[in-house]
């Protein structure tokens, strides 16, 4: 069984779509043990309690120093044992150190077509205002294995959705994450939990 630790910052959509999919079959061989958010107030933390998954909150404000909180949150992360640690929306730099200890083992979803519309500064609706400035008419999702840049990692899934004439960036950002990141994020783990990747 694989131990998932899923990572979140704000609503948790997508934490709510891989949590369906184990509870429907979609997913197999593996849980979820425990979720953590940089923010207290995340609704997604709400999400994991509703199912009596452990939800921990590991703020920035609560520490002196980025160097503490990095240690909080990589001991947090520890303290779950996982074999899988999945970021579903957590906007926060992970710490090298993290990143070095999970190699292969940390995967993100991110909403658009990777390489377009990716790296710093693009997260959440701010990707969608700018698939919408730029004009494009296909954008998408893409889940990926994290490495120590940023969306730069292995790509392990992709999926496109169509660009409609009078999108605005919520109303693209809300298809995007129905048609797409909803369904390879799951798909993704499930892969990952069966080796079949
Ligand atoms: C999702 O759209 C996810 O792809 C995005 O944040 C949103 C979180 O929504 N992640 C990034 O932009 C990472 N660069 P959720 O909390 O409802 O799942």
């Amino acid at each position: 069984m694989l131990r998932i630790c899923v990572c979140v910052s704000g609503g948790g959509t997508n934490l709510q779509a891989v949590m369906d999919a184990i509870d429907t079959g979609k997913i197999t061989n593996a849980q979820i043990v425990r979720v953590i958010s940089n923010n207290r107030g995340a609704y997604a933390l709400e999400r994991a309690k509703s199912r009596g998954i452990d939800a921990a909150a590991v703020s920035p404000k609560d520490y002196e120093d980025r160097e503490c909180f990095n240690e909080a949150l990589l001991a947090c992360v520890d303290g779950a044992e996982p074999d899988l640690v999945v970021l579903a929306g957590f906007l926060v730099v992970l710490p090298p150190m993290m990143i070095k200890k999970y190699e292969g083992r940390i995967i993100n979803i991110h909403p658009s077509l990777i390489p377009s519309f990716c790296g710093k500064g693009f997260y959440g609706l701010k990707v969608h205002e700018a698939v919408l400035a730029r004009g494009v008419k296909i954008t998408g999702a893409t889940v990926h294995f994290v490495d120590e840049g940023t969306d730069t990692g292995p790509i392990i899934l992709q999926k496109a959705v169509e660009v409609l004439p009078d999108d605005t960036p919520r109303v693209l950002q809300q298809r995007v994450m129905e048609q797409a990141e909803w369904v390879i994020l799951p798909q993704a783990i499930h892969i990952i939990a069966n080796g079949l990747l």
